[in-house]
């Protein structure tokens, strides 16, 4: 199936890099958030991004401007209706995206293409909420999504070999180099590093060294980009927690458990990155 326009639901950290490497690729891309100030938000973190890549010389001015011309937002969700294909990237909540994609459901037509970029919920579960489980997968981005080359391409038991092979087709459309994964919890990347990830809090916890230094040590003594505490605080601490909550059910195993201290995070609205202090402080945030 030929994809001409593109519908993502959220404009939050990564709906707003799915929304930006579309747009590049040459997709008409509509984005849909729940306010108009969040839907601005959202755009000015594209063209903030797409001014980086600029500076960077990766992308050409006057491809930037096309992309940019390619973008629309909307707080309807029923503006999504004509779309080929729809990336939903809102919060890692079952009940909303359920919600959401029953609406959905009704609302597009029966051609429509779903895709979740859920960081742990099953697709099964979401697709089920739908009378389209045959046209409906997981596409899931890596953060930052225009710089991370992965996409995992999920398929469920109900997806059909044509969505598969669109989904497959269209993550490479966009620059990005896909593998395929089952329908499992975590898929294949979230299984391995969410457990590294919580196992760093626990670290700090238990007082085996600073943040600074739990991090530095992942950095220059593996080759890792950003510590295990960085990388928490760039993903989001109330995305991680949510992840592990949902992970942890999943497998009923301890090391997908989220330990006190993240959960303490989030109560305090330490979110991170995003809202300005995390395991690390950032100026300018929230
Ligand atoms: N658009 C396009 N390209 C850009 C860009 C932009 N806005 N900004 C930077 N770039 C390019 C740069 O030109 C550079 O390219 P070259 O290597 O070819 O020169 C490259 O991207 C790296 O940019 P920087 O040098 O500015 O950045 P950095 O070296 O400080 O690296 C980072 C930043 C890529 C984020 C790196 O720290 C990193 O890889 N961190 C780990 C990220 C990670 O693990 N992400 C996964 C999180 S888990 C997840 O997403 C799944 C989940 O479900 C939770
Ligand atoms: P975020 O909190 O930055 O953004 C979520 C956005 O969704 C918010 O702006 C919120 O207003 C919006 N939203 C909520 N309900 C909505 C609705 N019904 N319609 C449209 N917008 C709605 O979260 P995020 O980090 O971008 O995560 C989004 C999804 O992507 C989650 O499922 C998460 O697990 C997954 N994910 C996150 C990362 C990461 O590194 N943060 C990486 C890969 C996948």
């Amino acid at each position: 199936m030929a994809i001409h326009e593109v519908g993502v639901l959220g404009a939050g950290l990564m709906g707003s890099g799915i929304a930006e490497v579309a747009a590049k690729a040459g997709y008409e891309t509509l984005v849909r958030e729940v306010t108009e100030d969040l839907a601005a938000r959202g755009l000015t973190r594209i063209e903030t991004s797409m001014a980086k890549a600029v500076e960077k010389g990766k992308l050409a001015s006057a491809d930037r401007d096309a992309a940019r011309k390619r973008l629309k937002t909307t707080t309807k969700l029923s503006d999504l209706s004509g779309c080929d294909l729809i990336v939903e990237a809102i919060v890692e909540n079952l009940d909303l995206k359920k919600e959401t994609y029953r609406e959905l459901d009704r609302l597009c037509k029966p051609e429509t293409i779903f895709c979740s970029n859920t960081s742990s919920l099953t697709i099964t579960e979401m697709s089920a909420a739908t009378q389209r489980p045959d046209r409906f997968a997981g596409l899931h981005f890596f953060n930052p999504v225009p710089i991370m080359k992965l996409v995992e391409v999920v398929r469920t038991i109900g997806t059909s070999d044509a969505t598969a092979e669109t989904v497959f087709a269209f993550a490479r459309s966009l620059g990005k180099e896909p593998i395929r994964t089952r329908d499992n919890s975590g898929f294949i990347v979230n299984r391995l590093l969410v457990p590294y990830l919580l196992d760093a809090v626990r670290a700090l916890e238990e007082g085996v060294g600073t943040a600074e230094d739990i991090d530095k040590g992942m950095e220059l003594g593996c080759g890792y980009p950003m510590g295990p505490l960085k990388l928490l605080d760039f993903v989001g601490l109330d995305t991680t927690y949510a992840i592990a909550e949902i992970m942890f059910l999943e497998y009923r195993e301890k090391r997908f458990a989220p330990p006190p201290l993240l959960k303490r995070m989030v109560l305090a609205g330490r979110y991170g990155k995003k809202s300005g202090r995390g395991f690390y402080e950032y100026g300018g945030g929230k």
